[in-house]
């Protein structure tokens, strides 16, 4: 009875080629790390559901798109559950991309005759840090704004078209409604459609291309031919093979099962993320990204400020150009570790160089680029304990990433010792709190406890006594 049920079933759906190509082929055997793939699926499948569900109340329009955020937030129920699943869950989409294709850079699986595969995948890759980036410009809180700035920042250097995609990413002459319109629209429309054509893309090319076998990681592989008798041998065997469905798929589904849990934990746990106070087009915003950018926002604290507005612009063009060529820049036989010795020094640097920058920015109460180096007090003087305070605060808070310090640093903003006049506690305060419309300092409303704050007007104050440098 079951039987003919399932037959039946099968026949009448048309499932038939469905289980014999997809589900019940022969495939390399799979190891832990092969789940990546299945759980970007699987998160993906979870921003596609949460991402409409915020739609249904979500409101695309300046005045209102930071309401609807507070109020799916606090009132809508489980509404909270929902923004930070898409949140987490979007956050480990990031993660498993990146790590993901830098197990491709290590065993080499980019290469003949999986060219095709990796092209694709470096467009989705590409397509999924745009969502990530969109994601929280939509919010309309202060952080989105910078985000926007940024991003027409980079824009607007691109030679020759950049103003003019300035002006269409802007939806006008000003940053405005029309920018916002244009966000959502990409964001839940656009990429999204064209994301989901190019994983269906990729995931064929997966099921006819396969993926990496053993018998290639072993030997030199000179041929796409070579490779394709291996791969047919590799797959037939009961060592280097197994049935795609069910094996490769429960051992796969376990990777997905420990990171599902893993967002569903932070989500409950730690909730949405945090909103600033809401977007408003005039007076300065906050410099502060979302963590998975945090590694470039560290890396950029390191470049000077003659170099840094290039390199944030030339950097995802140069690494974007360079991905695509990578299957014909790295033309040797061989694939796997272990006779690629550059290749794996190299997944293994830029492993660490990200952690690094990313713990470097996470340490900061990043306001502009944070600094580890507080200014240097001048020779024979010796600071109140507040005002020193003050001074390793001025660091962490990026205030030297604008304001020299009796010549010291950076001078893209006033030297306090500089100054004619004298400027007051009170003064300092409150430009500390909220700059003037227009002076591109961001506001520290908020962001400082008072002690902080006392600091910090106690060491701005002081370094006005400071002796000028000739
Ligand atoms: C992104 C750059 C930037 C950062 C970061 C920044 N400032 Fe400023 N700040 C400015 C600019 C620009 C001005 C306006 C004066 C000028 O044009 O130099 C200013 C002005 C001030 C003034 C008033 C000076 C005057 O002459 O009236 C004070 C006080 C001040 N900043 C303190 C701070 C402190 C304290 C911090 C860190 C908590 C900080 N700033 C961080 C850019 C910055």
């Amino acid at each position: 009875m079951v039987g003919r049920i399932l037959d039946w079933t099968i026949d009448r759906f048309g499932l038939r080629p469905i289980y014999d190509r997809l589900l019940n082929r022969r495939v390399p055997r799979a190891h832990w790390y092969s789940g990546d793939g299945s759980t970007m699926l699987a998160l993906l499948g979870i921003q596609v559901l949460t991402g409409a569900v915020l739609a249904l109340t979500y409101s695309p329009a300046v005045d209102s798109a930071y309401a609807s955020v507070v109020y799916i937030t606090e009132e809508q129920p489980l509404g909270w559950f929902v923004r930070g699943l898409h949140y987490w869950s979007g956050g480990a989409v990031v993660v498993m991309v990146t790590f993901h294709l830098f197990r491709q850079i290590l065993f080499g699986g980019y290469k003949s005759p999986r060219e095709g595969t990796w092209i694709v995948g470096v467009i989705l890759f590409f397509c999924i840090l745009f969502m990530g980036y969109s994601g929280y410009l939509l919010r309309w809180d202060e952080r989105s704004i910078h985000g926007i700035r940024v991003m027409l920042h980079m824009l607007m250097r691109v030679p020759l078209v950049g103003e003019s995609l300035v002006l269409i990413a802007q939806g006008g002459r000003d940053l405005g409604p029309q920018t916002l319109t244009r966000l959502y629209a990409l964001h839940v429309l656009l990429i999204p459609l064209f994301m989901f054509s190019l994983v269906g893309f990729h995931l064929y090319l997966v099921v006819i291309r396969g993926t990496i076998t053993r018998a290639e990681r072993e030997r030199p592989v000179e041929s796409a031919e070579e490779q394709k008798r291996l791969y047919a041998e590799e797959t037939a065997s009961s060592a280097g093979g197994e049935y795609f469905f069910p094996v490769t798929m429960i051992k796969t589904g376990m990777m997905a099962t420990v990171v599902l849990a893993a967002t569903l934990l932070l989500t409950l746990i730690l909730g949405p993320a945090r909103l600033y106070p809401e977007a408003n087009l005039i007076d300065s915003s906050v410099p502060a990204e979302e963590w998975w950018f945090w590694w470039l926002s560290g890396l950029i604290a390191f470049l000077p400020p003659s170099i840094a507005p290039w390199f944030i612009v030339t950097l995802p063009v140069a690494t974007f150009v360079l991905m695509m060529a990578l299957p014909f820049l790295d033309r040797s036989p061989f694939r796997g570790v272990r006779k690629r010795p550059f290749w794996a020094a190299f997944v293994v640097v830029t492993v660490i160089v990200i952690l690094l920058l990313t713990d470097y920015r996470r340490r900061s109460a990043f306001m502009g680029w944070p600094d580890l180096e507080p200014p240097p007090v001048p020779v024979g003087m010796t600071l109140p304990p507040d005002a020193e305070r003050g001074r390793h605060l001025f660091a962490t808070y990026g205030c030297n990433s604008c304001h020299p310090v009796a010549g010291h640093g950076r001078q893209v903003a006033v030297d306090f010792a500089m100054l004619q006049g004298q400027l007051s506690h009170d003064k300092i305060r409150q430009y500390i709190l909220q700059p003037p419309a227009g002076v591109a300092m961001p506001g520290y409303e908020g962001r400082l406890e008072e002690s902080e704050l006392v600091a910090l007007t106690e060491f701005c104050h002081l370094v006005q006594t400071f002796p000028r440098r000739p």
